[in-house]
């Protein structure tokens, strides 16, 4: 039975070839001054920096730049972006690239008016906004977190071996982003391929929780066929623009708060993965990527009639004459098939982990109570073991 919940998501997309054209709509909305933020430099090697740059000048802003957000976005870089934010007086925060820099711009917005430390307040003792926010827009240039159309953001603290998201209210989305699947076209391949598993991993958290006849379930399947189907053609041919586009748009109905409403959730790869990458600082996808399998094999017997549903309705398992166990196993072996085949990493190991790391990831690793099974922390090192 779904639950009781509200909905709203107040982001305005442009999708497409042309999306950028956008920008001449948004941008008269917001006062002049504009910070321009940005990551390691990617966007002036494909020219999409030039190519805002001349928009926004076009529409009269004065830019203020703040460039080299990492991937996984630290707390230090955080504090560097407020100073630089509050400094220029911005009324609008222009996000172009990926998540890390989305995530970035949303966590400088709920801070430039606030006088607590940011890791602190949001990150650590996950208090509400209390302060004016400065809008945000994104440009989005690498597909896979869904922080185009959600209020996730995610900060990696390395003195604290943490790294903690805060989903924040509807207040916090961006007020729009921009997205041309031809400007994801530049990634390198391991990118892409991790934003690939990210999506499917978003997809998972929501799908193995909870035994009602969800309306979400039946929409996930489909978003993961889809997401299957096209990772295959993109992995082939990587600016096959249907692909491309069908994986952007897949990747933003993963994670806009829509499937998950009305049902519990697990999120317990993400807070492995976002473990191994406090110790790692390894791609984000990859981690997920990495944990997964032991993880879902770990959890299955406790979900097997979902497990087995999976296993038919997204891997095509024929369950003719085989126990619900046997279909599930099926299922995740084609799993695990599939994200091989596309080039997945499938150990912490390959990500920078090892055995003496082990135990400091299980105290960086959060413990979710929305999946089949609440894990205990011999489980976690368990899993992280099989993970190595
Ligand atoms: O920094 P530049 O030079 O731009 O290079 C980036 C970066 O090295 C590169 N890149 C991006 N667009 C490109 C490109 N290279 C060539 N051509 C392009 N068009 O790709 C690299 C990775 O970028 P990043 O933004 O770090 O990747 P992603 O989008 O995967 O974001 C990862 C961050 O988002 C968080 C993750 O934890 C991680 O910190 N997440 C945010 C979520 C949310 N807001 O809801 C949920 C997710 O689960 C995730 O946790
Ligand atoms: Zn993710």
């Amino acid at each position: 039975m779904l639950g009781n919940f509200t909905y709203c998501n107040p982001t305005k997309l442009y999708f497409g070839k042309d999306a950028l054209d956008g920008l001449n709509e948004e941008l008269p909305k917001y006062g002049k001054n504009v910070l321009l933020v940005y990551g390691g430099g990617s966007i002036k090697k494909n020219g999409i920096y030039d190519k805002v740059v001349a928009i926004l000048k076009a529409n009269g802003k004065n830019i203020y730049e703040d460039a080299g957000v990492m991937p996984n976005p630290t707390a230090d870089k955080l504090n560097e972006g407020i100073a630089r934010a509050r400094a220029a007086k911005v009324d609008l925060i222009l996000a172009v690239g990926g998540g890390s820099v989305c995530d970035y711009a949303k966590a400088v917005s709920v801070s430039v008016n606030c006088n607590d430390d940011a890791w602190d307040k949001y990150f650590i003792r996950f208090e509400d906004v209390t302060c004016d926010i400065v809008p945000v827009g994104c440009v989005l240039t690498m597909v896979g977190t869904g922080s185009e159309m959600n209020g996730g953001s995610v900060i990696t603290n390395h003195a604290q071996k943490l790294k903690i998201g805060h989903v924040f209210g509807e207040n916090v989305f961006p007020k729009f982003s921009i997205l041309n699947p031809e400007f994801t076209y530049t990634l390198p391949k391991y990118q892409m391929i991790s934003g690939i598993y990210d999506i499917m991993s978003h997809i998972l958290e929501q799908y193995f929780s909870g035994t009602d006849d969800n309306t979400s379930d039946y929409i996930m399947e489909g978003l993961l066929r889809s997401l299957i189907h096209s990772a295959d053609i993109a992995v082939a041919n990587p600016t096959d623009y249907e692909a491309r586009s069908n994986i952007m748009w897949i990747a933003t109905w993963a994670l806009n708060t829509l499937v998950a409403k009305g049902k519990t959730t697990d999120w317990e790869v993400h807070m492995l993965g976002q473990a191994v990458g406090a110790h790692t600082d390894a791609t984000h996808g990859m981690t997920l990527a990495a944990v997964s399998m032991p993880y879902y094999r770990h959890i299955m017997p406790y979900g097997l009639k979902k497990f087995a549903r999976y296993a038919v309705n997204v891997w095509n398992v024929n369950s003719e004459g085989k126990s619900e166990e046997q279909v599930a196993c099926e299922g995740l072996s084609e799993m695990e098939k599939w994200m091989k085949k596309i080039g997945l990493v499938m150990n912490i190991t390959d990500l920078g982990a090892n055995a003496d790391m082990l135990d400091g990831i299980v105290e960086s690793t959060l413990i979710m109570d929305g999946g089949y099974k609440v894990l205990d922390k011999k489980e976690i090192k368990d899993i992280l073991k099989a993970s190595l």
